[in-house]
């Protein structure tokens, strides 16, 4: 039922021809560029395989989705996502069945002396959550050595009595524990006081992120999972104590892709807190500012046109969130039938439970695709639009698919990783600049 509603809603209008977007610039430090700027530099994880199937089921536990068309993953009565196996049988998901491993982590320092957490910094949940020493033996026993946060060796580590936090998962398994205030250090800015959670229970899945100890949450704390107080983000209390200027109460994420090693900026990524680095943004362009709408707890603007090969469809209310947290790319099924069906050979596969298209399909083929946030249209790098290989020989997994059910679009790493985006805590607003890719082919030697 609330599949067809859904439906019902996207009524995409073709409305006109549009010139293409300007085309890339060098980069060309700003005369204003702000040598002080710290950097949070971004470790990408070598050891991660991208497999579009599992970057989907990852959001769909993430966003409750509903997946909309076929495959092996469906959502029975009770809510509980299931697996249909091969011999046509149903089971249950398996750690195994989802990403778990993080592509970018960044380290953070927690404590006094400091302990060094390489955390995921996700804008898609508001949840700060650490491993640590609270986690029984015999559940750290699978995984290889990771790094835990031990509170009794910080003497600024201080108990909140009575609280608890539980982040629970689509197949019954949660993660919880305790928590405590402690001093988290990001980057060149202290902030006191911070709520940690201490993980003392880990489920099966999370046990197995052999990169990422932990997550930072960026999201708004309206959907923090602390009981009985819910707690502020990092961002929050920088804002709160001060420990960013009045008029840059925000931070700002630049990803970078192992498709780009070859470019000047080597694919590299950082964040900042509290300082826009002007030095990214290509001369001549300026950032493009659109009003956020966080009472979900999300970074949400509206999204209210595509263009594809030139031709834009209108999206009448559609709203979408800006993720670090999702790989993917998530637009509606529209704009997933209109953009495939300009590549020649794609089409949706069941297996995958994605949309697939020829892996040889040059990059000219591929249809030049924006989205727009609020009023500015973003181009997508076409090296980005293929995401991983497909089940099926010689096809590859789009990194644009389906967001089944959910009734708003999720911008993740596929969309970041063409922008410098600012997340403005201060103004509730998101700003994206679309970045200058000198490869936006594709990686080249
Ligand atoms: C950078 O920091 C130095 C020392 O703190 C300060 O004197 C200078 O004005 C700062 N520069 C900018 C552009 O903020
Ligand atoms: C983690 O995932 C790998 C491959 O995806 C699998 O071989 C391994 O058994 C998993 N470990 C745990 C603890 O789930
Ligand atoms: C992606 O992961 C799923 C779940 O582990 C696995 O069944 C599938 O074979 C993988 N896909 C590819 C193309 O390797
Ligand atoms: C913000 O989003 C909420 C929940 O979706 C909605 O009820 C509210 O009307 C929105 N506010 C504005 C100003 O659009
Ligand atoms: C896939 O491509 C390889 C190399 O181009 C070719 O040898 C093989 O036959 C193809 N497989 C299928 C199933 O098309």
């Amino acid at each position: 039922m609330q599949g067809r509603a859904w439906l019902s809603l996207i009524h995409i209008l073709l409305i006109t021809t549009v010139v293409a977007i300007a085309t890339p610039v060098s980069v060309v430090r700003h005369p204003n560029y702000n040598a002080n700027v710290t950097r949070i530099s971004v470790h990408h994880n070598p050891n991660y395989h991208a497999n579009g199937t599992k970057s989907l089921v990852h959001v769909y536990y993430k966003y409750g989705i509903t997946p909309i068309l076929p495959g092996p993953y469906h959502r029975g009565d009770d809510g509980i996502l299931r697996k249909r196996q091969e011999d046509g049988t149903t089971g249950v998901v398996t750690a195994d069945d989802q990403e778990n491993d993080m592509y970018y982590t960044c380290p953070v320092e927690i404590g006094t002396p400091p302990q060094t957490l390489n955390l995921n910094f996700d804008t898609g949940s508001s949840d700060t959550w650490v491993w640590s020493t609270a986690i029984p033996e015999t559940e750290l026993a699978s995984t290889s050595g990771e790094t835990l946060f031990d509170p009794s060796k910080s003497s600024t580590f201080h108990n909140m009595p009575g609280s608890t936090w539980q982040i629970r998962y689509g197949d019954g398994s949660s993660a919880s524990g305790t928590v405590g205030t402690d001093v988290v250090k990001i980057g060149s800015i202290t902030i006191e006081g911070q709520a940690v959670e201490l993980a003392n229970q880990l489920s099966r899945q999370l046990l197995n992120d052999s990169v990422a100890n932990g997550l930072l949450g960026l999201g708004f704390s309206f959907i923090n999972n602390v009981i009985p107080i819910r707690v502020q983000t990092p961002l929050e209390n920088m804002i709160l104590q001060n420990d960013i200027p009045t008029n840059q109460e925000l931070f700002t994420c630049y990803l970078g892709s192992y498709k780009d090693v070859n470019d000047p900026d080597g694919g590299r990524s950082f964040y900042s807190f509290g300082d826009i680095d002007e030095s990214v943004i290509p001369s001549g362009q300026e950032l493009c500012y659109t009003p956020i709408n966080n009472t979900r707890g999300f970074w949400m603007f509206d999204s209210p046109s595509v263009i594809i090969n030139g031709e834009q469809y209108d999206l009448p209310k559609y709203q979408a969130v800006a993720d670090t947290g999702t790989t993917l790319l998530l637009l509606p099924d529209e704009v997933c039938r209109q953009f495939y069906g300009q590549i020649p050979g794609s089409e949706y596969s069941e297996a995958d439970q994605g949309w697939v298209y020829p892996t040889n399909t040059s990059p000219n083929d591929l249809p030049d695709f924006s989205v727009a946030v609020g009023t500015c249209p973003i181009t997508i790098d076409k090296e980005h639009i293929g995401f991983a290989p497909s089940l099926k020989p010689n096809m590859t997994f789009g990194g644009i698919q389906s967001p089944g059910n959910l009734k708003f679009g999720i911008f993740g790493d596929i969309f970041l990783q063409n922008v410098y985006a600012v997340f403005d805590g201060g103004i509730l607003r998101f700003g994206v600049v679309q970045r200058a890719d000198p490869t936006p082919d594709g990686q080249q030697s």
